[in-house]
């Protein structure tokens, strides 16, 4: 089928790339001049493993094509809107680059055209979207409606949006249901080649859930909000298990053997962040708030997540003391591995904490050094983790990249002005840490001190 992708964000280009991988002829279109001309041109504007294996070899094959909004608007039967949907100072989605190719669409494309929104979008957007192709449509354009909420993590997206657990769509029509479902046959089905996986590993077979639009789209932001609770959860429980002596490890690992539970997102660590959960709990508070229900728990769990920036930075200032003038490293900038996104990642936030208490930063990160000085300017990005720990006081593990799992660490100790490893994801073995002269502190309770300490620089 010929379908129509508006915005090569991160949803945006993995939809694009990944429905042309399950056989359709996909255009794909992108505002931002420059981001357009690198994808014309073969240059990836975002890290993401498998993306630009898969766009290269749709793209051979003539299965996706790059282009202008206008294009893209007279290309496809379907069109998806995956334009942001960034958060207003208020809380609330800014909705204007929706309304913008809502209008571009009701001016310009002539004959039926399913209107899918897979940006994240509060509850009704989808009748504000119809109402306003109908007060703009021009040429007589007939259309549907629909919502298809993208539940891709960055880091995995493609994996993700090949191997769903759910398909959701919310239609109002039977034609709109119907073209989705044909739409997703081949994901639905698992019926095409996947740039990851032999093909003889059989993958579980997706739910395709057809619901209303409004209930669709709910289902997005009760998804994000919901594991971003269990995250403020299981943080809280951290806490409890620092100030009674117990190990977070074994207790998330206890309540997660429980099916009702789960494991998934019972990870401590130093709060969530990256371009969904913030602000989708904000949204999700505004929409309730606005719908007169106070989603209290929901301020709580963004109440949680806050705090963990100042609490991982009063254990660093309880380790040394005066800040002012110490080396401190920083290993991880990412908001969470396999991904260059530093949107709202903690370890900035952790950053700048330390510098305005006069700490020196020395950084390093495998992807996301190269957006963070865009956010960040007066820390020293090092090019691997062990010129970052040179001379350093403490090390501070914010992002769980594999990587750091594999540190040789008596190079390390050779290094460091202070075996000290304050691990804000709960990353490290601590017996391996601490069995190398390393002092280990670790998020909920999941801390120890080598017997003897490792031998230091010059002495
Ligand atoms: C999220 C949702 O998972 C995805 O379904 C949705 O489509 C978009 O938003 P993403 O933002 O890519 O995806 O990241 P995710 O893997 O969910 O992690 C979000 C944040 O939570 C990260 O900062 C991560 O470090 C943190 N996290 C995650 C924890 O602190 N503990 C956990 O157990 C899991």
């Amino acid at each position: 089928m010929k379908l129509s992708v508006i915005g090569a964000g991160y949803v945006g280009l993995t939809t694009a790339a990944c429905l042309a991988q399950v056989g359709h002829d996909v255009f794909c279109s992108e505002s931002d001049v420059e981001k357009l001309s690198k994808l014309r041109n073969g240059v990836m504007p975002l890290f993401e493993p498998h993306l630009e294996n898969v766009i290269e070899a749709v793209r051979k094959s003539g299965q996706l094509h790059f282009g202008s909004t206008e294009e893209a608007i007279a290309w496809g039967d379907a069109i998806f809107i995956c334009v942001g949907t960034p958060p207003l100072p208020n809380g609330d989605a800014d909705l204007s680059s929706i309304e913008g190719v809502a209008r571009a669409i009701a001016k310009r494309a002539t004959g039926y055209r399913l209107v899918i929104e897979k940006s994240t979008v509060p509850v009704q957007t989808g009748a504000q979207l119809s109402k306003h192709l109908s007060v703009h449509g021009t040429n007589g354009l007939k259309y549907d409606v629909a919502s298809n909420p993208e539940f891709l993590r960055e880091g995995t997206s493609v994996e993700d949006f090949l191997h769903p657990d759910r398909i959701v769509v919310g239609a109002d029509s039977t034609r709109a249901a119907d073209l989705l479902r044909e739409i997703y046959e081949p994901i639905v089905k698992q019926r095409f080649t996947c740039p990851i996986h032999s093909n003889s590993q059989k993958r579980k077979d997706p739910v395709f859930l057809a619901t209303d639009t409004n209930s669709a789209e709910l289902i997005k932001h009760a998804s994000n909000s919901f594991l971003a609770m269990k995250i403020s959860f299981i943080n809280m429980v951290a806490n409890l298990c620092e100030a009674v002596g117990a190990d977070i490890t074994q207790v998330a690992h206890g309540m997660g053997l429980d099916p009702r539970i789960g494991p998934a997102f019972l990870n401590p660590g130093i709060g969530f962040g990256g371009f969904c959960f913030p602000k989708d709990v904000q949204a999700f508070i505004r929409i309730a708030e606005k719908s007169g229900c106070d989603f209290s728990l929901l301020k709580e769990v963004d109440r949680i997540n806050q705090g963990r920036i100042e609490r991982f930075v009063e254990q660093v200032r309880t380790e040394l003391w005066v800040l002012r003038g110490k080396k401190i490293a920083v290993w991880g900038l990412a908001f969470k591995p396999n991904t260059d996104d530093v949107r709202f990642a903690p370890a900035l936030s952790i950053i700048r904490r330390l510098q305005a208490e006069g700490a020196h930063i020395q950084a390093y990160d495998p992807q996301a050094m190269e957006k963070a000085c865009k956010e960040i300017s007066d820390i020293t990005y090092c090019s691997d983790a062990y010129k970052a720990a040179h001379g350093v006081d403490a090390v501070l593990l914010l992002t769980e990249w594999e990587e750091f799992r594999n540190v040789d660490w008596s190079r390390l100790a050779a290094l460091v002005e202070r075996p000290l490893i304050i691990d804000g994801r709960n990353t490290l073995s601590r017996e391996e840490v601490v069995a190398n002269g390393f002092h280990y502190i670790g998020v909920g309770g999941v801390s120890a001190t080598p017997k003897v300490t490792a031998s230091f620089i010059g002495t």
